[in-house]
Parts: C-alpha cells; structure tokens; sequence
C-alpha cells in the first residue's frame, strides 16, 4: 500500500486565496442579485499594454511558420529576455548582476515555494508575521516547520518576526538564529516597507548569522519613495547571502500570463557548494521553460513604449491606493500602507475579527477583502484591501464601506 506524504495532513484549513473564493462563491448562490466588488486576492484587472500585445501577437505568428517556430525554451530561459532583466532591473540600478544568474520561471508564486528544495531539511525558517501563506506553507509540505498549535496558530519550529502597528510593521532579527529569513518588500500583506539603511542591516545581520535571505521583491514598482531600495543588490554583500525573486504579474498585469524570475548569486555558496550550480540542477530537471510567446512578451515590458505604458499603469493602481487609504482614514479608520505598494491594510473596526469583518463587509457592502489574521496570527484584528480593482469599482466599494455602518 502506498503512503503520502504525511506532511500535508499537517496543513491547517485550505489555502487562504481558495477559502475566500470558496465563501464568495457561496454568499453569491445565495445571493445572486448582488453585485460583489472583489478587492480580496491581489489580481490586476486592466487589460495588458499594448507593447505587450503587440510582443504577443507577433510572438504568435512566428510560431505560426516553420521557420520561425519555436519548441522547447531553454530551460533557463531566453538570452533577450534574461538579458533585458539585467540591463534593466539590475545594472540601471547600479547592481552587478549578469545574466546566468537569472532563471526565468512561471512566476514568483511557484519560485517561493520551491526555492526552500535547495535548503538543508533541518534549516529552521524566521518569516515576517503576518507573511504570504506560500513561504509557510511550502515549509510545511516539506516537513520543516515542526508541529502546529491550532490555538495560537503558529508552528513549533518556524521563527515568527511580528510586524505590527507597535514596530510600524519593521521586522526586528529574532532572537533564535535562523538559516533561512524570508523578507518581502515592499510587503505583502501589509503594504508597508523598510530604507534601504534597514534592508542593509538585514543583509548584514544574514550575513554575520550565516542565514540566506529569500527577497520577494514582487512589489518593486510600486516604491514612490526614496531610499526604499528595488532590489536587494543594492545593499553591499547581498550577493552573498540573498536570493531575489521577481515577478511580471503586478508590475505588468501577468497574473493570468505567468512568467517571473529568480535571481541566484553565483557568489552564493555554502561551503564549496554553488546555489547557482544547484537551481540551474533543479530547473533543468523540474522545468521546461516559460513559453517561448510570454518571454517575448517579458521582453516587451522593458521596450521604452512598454515603460511607458506601465508606469502609467501602475499610476492606475496608486490612485486607487489613494483612494482606498484616503477615504478610508476620512471615515475614521486607521489605515496603512498605499504609499509603496497596491495594499492597504486596516485595523478592523470595533476590534471585530479579521474574518467577522470579512463577512460583515460581504454582507453589509458586498465587498471582499482579506482578513489579516489568514496572514498569520499578528494579522489578527487587521484587513486587507488591495488597490488592484478598476477605479469606478474602488471608488464604489469605498462608498458601500463608508455606508456600511461600521
Ligand atoms: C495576494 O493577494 O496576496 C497575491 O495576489 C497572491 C499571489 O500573488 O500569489
């Protein structure tokens, strides 16, 4: 008799995206007059640019002729589109990367799970509380985080760095030495971030710790401020200790596209052991590569119409955030982030649950949110909005919440 891998029944719930639809679904079978405005999963819903439209239809005419047909793509990923990367998210910002450090993928969601496979199984995981469930989860399936406590909701041996209202949702270094720190900034979920001083000193205390940090910078072209670094290779040393995974779905609209990519130092060692050596192991075995039409349309992203059309698409998204944040503060509500990043977290009114506020918001208002404390127990007592909606939709939704009553 075949067994499973017992792991996976250690998994409390569903994961939190599916448990939110599943709850949508059901008040709109029993409601189906009701017109919900979805601000829950951090989807984008403006069309793709046009310079990537473009990328795509002649991408899809090449592969249309015999002569320009493409198969399988390399399995690291395409040289234009690698080399693209560099020249724009890294050298322009004055970091040394070169292109066989970069590994194109399907997108940062699976890099961030799968990217804990290169890590020793005793490896003990310090994540921000709250966090984006995968890099937890990931951990669990794969026997690392120790026992659950269903009654404070955190696992035996994973290393929780509360981010609350009280540390202005900074991390601190914990207190035990973890070998793997997972940072994703600008954050999700709490939209806020840290200087650039800050993301040094993680780099430095990862380094002086001998812990590897696993960077989510997803959210980078949402920085407005200064001094908020795009990437961790700005920090000095971070090429020894850092791992950076990038994503096209929100600065691009990728969401339903897919692609993104991971960025592993070749100056990233344990031992005489290279983790570049290791990912490209694992992606050659695991992976056939991101379709050969979604790289040309990567590419497209850093052509200068598609800059240009993007930054006004991300302008899209920040007057929403502006939106949301002012007019929920006008309302009384505290209220963080939008600064930074496509997320506004609240704290709930009344210190009403993260979830009885979800449900009083989808009933009362027929939005949908996200409760913090699915982020983790520090989550607790907050909500999240995010700013990917159309603008006539937000600007809505702020309007049902301000006559919501609560
Ligand atoms: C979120 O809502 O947290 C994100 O959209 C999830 C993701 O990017 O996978």
């Amino acid at each position: 008799m075949f067994g499973v891998n017992e792991n996976y029944q250690k998994l409390p719930g569903s994961y939190l995206f599916s448990r939110i639809a599943g709850k949508v679904n059901a008040f709109l079978q029993a409601n189906p007059d009701q017109k919900v405005i979805r601000l829950g999963i951090g989807d984008v819903t403006q069309p793709l640019a046009p310079a990537i439209i473009d990328a795509l239809h002649r991408a899809v005419d090449e592969m249309a002729r015999a002569e320009t047909f493409r198969g399988y793509a390399p399995d690291l990923g395409y040289e234009f589109l690698r080399s693209a990367i560099v020249e724009n998210d890294y050298r322009a910002r004055g970091c040394d990367i070169s292109v066989d450090e970069i590994f194109i993928s399907d997108g940062a969601k699976s890099d961030s799970a799968n990217i804990q496979e290169l890590f020793a199984d005793c490896s003990r995981i310090a994540v921000c509380d709250p966090v984006y469930p995968v890099y937890v989860d990931s951990n669990v399936m794969a026997g690392r985080t120790g026992t659950y406590d269903a009654a404070s909701e955190v696992w035996s041996d994973v290393i929780y760095m509360p981010c609350t209202m009280e540390n202005g949702f900074v991390p601190e270094f914990p207190r035990e030495t973890p070998d793997i720190i997972y940072l994703c900034l600008p954050n999700n979920p709490t939209g806020t971030t840290i200087t650039k001083e800050q993301l040094q000193g993680w780099v430095d205390y990862a380094i002086k710790s001998g812990a590897v940090i696993i960077y989510d910078a997803a959210y980078e072209a949402y920085i407005s401020e200064e001094n908020v670094a795009h990437s961790i290779y700005e920090c000095e040393g971070a090429k020894t200790c850092a791992i950076e995974l990038r994503s096209f779905s929100k600065n691009a609209g990728f969401t339903g596209v897919r692609l993104g990519c991971t960025v592993v130092p070749k100056e990233l060692r344990c031992g005489d052991v290279s983790l570049n050596a290791m990912w490209a192991r694992r992606h050659g075995t695991k992976f056939n590569g991101a379709p050969y039409i979604v790289q040309r349309a990567g590419e497209a992203v850093y052509s200068e119409e598609g800059k240009a059309q993007l930054k006004e698409q991300v302008a899209y998204y920040m007057r929403n955030a502006a939106v949301i944040r002012d007019g929920l503060k006008e309302a009384g509500y505290t209220v963080f982030g939008g600064v930074n990043a496509p997320y506004i977290w609240m704290k709930t009114p009344e210190k009403m649950s993260s979830w009885d506020f979800f449900d009083y918001l989808l009933e009362k208002a027929n939005v949908v949110g996200t409760p913090g404390s699915g982020f983790g127990p520090c989550g607790e007592g907050y909500f999240r909005l995010t700013a990917f909606g159309s603008y006539e939709n937000t600007q809505e939704a702020l309007e049902r919440i301000r006559k919501s009553g609560c």
